[in-house]
């Protein structure tokens, strides 16, 4: 049995019955530990375990609403956790994991009073426990499961706002906060100070600053001598930053400090409704967009950063997993000659999806204002300002998504 058939696809409840806190276990004894720092409880009786009688490897777990769970007696004896198995302070593996035999078997199977699967292994009277819980959820972490909802020009009304002062002191709307960036991808956190690098306070929030090329914090303010659009006072298209990084950042922070000028309206775009419409109204485009590799590139006196990669990039299961699309560092498309009309076409019908106005947010950003968006995803803009006619001053910084999606799950751990 392949590894992936203990999935939580399985699990006809795995959502609602994912971790700490969903089912009352006040009068249950305790379950052995399972290495790992989610509590895996479920409601659901462990009544049997059967063996297969033509391969008694396979074993079968008989669960009182009726679920009748597969399980290798190897994955079993592979997931153990006791102490000789799991180093009981980092929780990590020490099995030797070509350190039993492949053919191994249960001696002795049988479930406890208390719910627990005790196993003593045939090969070397190794004893494993597993908790019906964490064999209910197939031993596996509840996933994130939001789904994203896509947007257009109504969120400058419905812009998803968050205190600054209340994300710093509390851990429930720093969750709740999270969560909205993970479903729309934009939020606008208010009321922040305007002082220089307010911006790191509500990034460590997270985790870690990504540091790139442009600093740990980058400051947006027109120079006459520039090494980016961005540091200008022209209009910058509909974009993604630095998708010439063979990692495109995942968070962008923009901390409006000061935005005293004429112009510098900001602008933001769903760039995953932008391409649902693409597939829906032109899907030979959207295709080319998803198959065509294209050459991004950022240089200076400095650096010389290149990737290659579409436009638009699915993920395995055909979902979309990352929007590239930044004319200003768009080199060219890496296809054929024969091609190249093609891939002209399509890319011009999703620039033209960034500039319709019922696909647009537009806001003028205030001082105090943090705009927290998805750098995979949300596209962002801003109209150009006239550099004479007063200050603007922005600072910015990246949060990689890996580093949001581990404080949403240790926040969930005790949070619910
Ligand atoms: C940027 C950027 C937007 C703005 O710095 O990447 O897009 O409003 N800035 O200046
Ligand atoms: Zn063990
Ligand atoms: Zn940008």
């Amino acid at each position: 049995m392949a590894l992936s058939e203990v999935s939580e696809a399985h699990l006809p409840n795995a959502v609602s019955e994912a971790v700490s806190g969903a089912v009352s276990v006040d009068s249950a004894p305790t379950p052995p530990p399972m290495g790992d720092l989610y509590h895996y409880l479920t409601e659901h009786q462990l009544h049997d375990v059967v063996i297969d009688p033509a391969d008694p490897q396979l074993l079968q777990l008989q669960w009182s609403d009726g679920w009748q769970q597969p399980l290798h007696a190897l994955w079993l004896r592979e997931q153990c956790v006791c102490d000789e198995c799991r180093h009981v302070a980092s929780l990590e593996r020490i099995l030797d994991q070509d350190g039993y035999d492949l053919d191994d078997l249960p001696a002795l199977i049988t479930v406890e009073a208390d719910q627990t699967l005790l196993i003593i292994w045939a090969d070397d009277g190794h004893v494993s426990r597993y908790s019906a819980g964490w064999l209910r959820h197939g031993g596996r972490p509840p996933n994130l499961s939001t789904l994203p909802q896509t947007w257009g020009a109504e969120l400058t009304e419905g812009m998803p706002r968050f205190d600054f002062t209340a994300l710093l002191s509390r851990d429930d709307v720093l969750l709740d906060w999270l969560e909205a960036l993970r479903q729309t991808g934009l939020t606008y956190v208010t009321d922040a100070p305007t002082t220089e690098g307010t911006v790191c306070d509500l990034a460590r929030r997270i985790g870690n600053i990504r540091e790139t090329n442009f600093g740990s914090v980058f400051e947006v303010v027109a120079l006459a001598e520039s090494i980016s659009n961005a540091y200008t006072a022209v209009e910058l298209p509909l974009h993604v930053d630095l998708p010439a990084r063979e990692y495109q950042p995942g968070l962008q922070f923009l901390h409006c400090l000061s935005n005293q000028t004429s112009g510098g309206n900001s602008l933001y775009c769903d760039g995953l409704h932008l391409a649902k419409v693409l597939r829906a109204e032109d899907p030979a485009a959207f295709t080319t967009l998803v198959r065509t590799p294209v050459l991004f590139r950022y240089h200076d006196q400095d650096c010389d950063y290149q990737n290659i990669a579409p436009v638009i990039e699915l993920a395995p299961g055909g979902g979309i997993r990352n929007i590239r699309f930044n004319p200003a560092v768009m080199t060219t498309a890496d296809c054929a000659a024969s091609k190249f009309r093609e891939f002209q076409r399509a890319y011009r019908c999703f620039l033209r999806l960034t500039r319709r106005p019922d696909l647009q947010a537009e806001t003028r950003m205030q001082p105090g204002e943090i705009a927290v968006f998805d750098n995979r995803r949300v596209l962002h803009g801003r109209r150009a300002f006239a550099a004479q006619s007063g200050r603007r001053h922005l600072q910015g910084a990246y949060v990689e998504w890996e580093d949001v999606d581990s404080r949403v799950r240790v926040l969930r751990r005790y949070l619910g």
